[in-house]
This record gives structure tokens, sequence and C-alpha cells, in this order.
């Protein structure tokens, strides 16, 4: 089962806005503030963009012993999880509109590996409701997912509600994470809702003190936790 920090929250950056160049040093300077990496794996086909794979979690994982939380935006990801999981992936989050969900799960499960399950803005939350109990992360995405630096996707809120009572219902450990968009005044309005693990790209790599907007991030979230519902 996949950890809370402390306070309840888990702070997560993806590094798909730090410098590809120089990622040792993005993951240092985040490493004493954050509780996971977040890795935004994109196949061009999925969605329209490309990033990275598993070489890349390979040389992450030699150089930072990081809780790395890989984000499979993929089509094929059954064709990858063992790849990810060798590199030294920590979990793997497989998207619902790809199909074949309880093949994948079980796939990943086999592998050792946390198993999380995304749903884009436009997929309605029933698609997901039957997995809830089965995967240890509901992943809510909060923009379209392929690229970093977009808007958050205010009508998605109402998802991370619906998300937080299946899992109530289910009676299961399952964390929900938020992803897009996600920054100090956001944050706050889906912790309320139960989101608790926050993806931040460009509200924290495109800071000037990544470490700092970490502390920002976990404040506001924090705060919101405790004076919220859930
Ligand atoms: C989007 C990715 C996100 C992205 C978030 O497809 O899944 O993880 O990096 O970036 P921001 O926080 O800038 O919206
Ligand atoms: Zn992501």
């Amino acid at each position: 089962m996949l950890e809370l920090g402390l306070d309840g929250v888990v702070i997560a950056p993806s590094i798909l806005s730090a410098d590809f160049g120089a990622l040792d040093a993005a993951v240092d300077s985040i490493a004493a503030d954050a509780d996971w990496v977040h890795v935004d794996v994109m196949d061009g086909h999925f969605v329209p963009n490309l990033t990275i794979g598993p070489p890349v979690v390979a040389a992450l994982r030699r150089h930072s012993a990081a809780f790395l939380d890989c984000h499979l935006m993929m089509t094929n990801p059954g064709d990858y999880l063992e790849a990810f999981a060798a590199a030294g992936a920590d979990s793997c989050t497989i998207h619902i509109e790809v199909g074949n969900t309880a093949a994948l799960v079980g796939q990943a499960r086999r592998l050792g590996i946390g198993v999380g399950l995304a749903v884009n803005p436009e997929t309605p939350f029933e698609r997901v409701a039957p997995f809830v109990g089965a995967v240890d992360l509901l992943l809510i995405m909060t923009v379209h997912p392929g690229f970093g630096g977009q808007s958050f996707m205010e009508e998605v809120v109402p998802k991370v509600a619906r998300a937080r009572s299946a899992v109530e219902a289910a009676g299961s450990a399952t964390l929900i994470e938020v992803d897009g968009g996600i920054d100090v005044v956001t944050a706050p309005v889906v912790a309320r809702e139960g989101a608790r693990v926050f993806v931040a790209g460009s509200a924290v790599f495109g800071r000037p003190d990544p470490g700092q907007a970490c502390r920002d991030l976990r404040a506001a979230a924090a705060q919101a936790v405790v004076a919220g519902r859930w």
C-alpha cells in the first residue's frame, strides 16, 4: 500500500516541467521537500506529445531513492510495465481510456509495483468505479493530458468528490491524486473534496526555488485537508 506523508498529503512534482538536460539537479532541488517524483510518460499516440521512457526512469533510479510515480499516457502500457518495473518505477498509473483495465492492473500487481488508474476530464467516473478497490491510486486528470502549464479545469472538481465517495464505499485505502494546473490556489479546492496526492509541474519547476514551491504547495493543501470535510 502506498503511504501518505505525515501531514496527510503527498507532494509529487512533475519533472515534465524540469530541465530534461539536468534531471539529476531537478530531482535534487526537491528532494528535501517533495514526497514523490512524478514521471510523465507520453507515447505520441495516446497523447500528442513524446517524452521519456524506462531508460530515463532507470537513470533517475540510479541517482535518487525517491518514490517514482510513473504516469503512463500510452496506448499500449502492457508492453512496457515490465520494463518500467525493472527500471525501478515504484508505481505505474495506466489510463482507463486504453481499455483492458483488469488485465493491466493484474499485470502491474504481479510485478509488485504500486498500481494507479487515471481518468481524463471528459471520461465519466462510472468507467473507473468498478476498479476503485483494486488500485492504490486514482488519478483524476484536471487538464487534458499531454502538456504541462495548462489551466486547471474547475468542472472536474465534482469528479474528485465522486472518487472520494467511491473510495469510502469500497472501504479501501486508495489515494486520490490530481494532476494538471495544480498550484497553491487550486490544490486546496481539490484537497477539500478528497484529493491527497498533488502533482505539480509548472507550479514547482517553473518557480525560482522548487523546494520552496513544494513547501508552499504542501502548506496550502494540508490546511485544506484539516479544514475539509474528509
Ligand atoms: C499533463 C501531465 C502533468 C503535467 C502537469 O499531461 O500529466 O503531470 O506535468 O503540469 P502542470 O502542473 O504544469 O499542469
Ligand atoms: Zn502526469
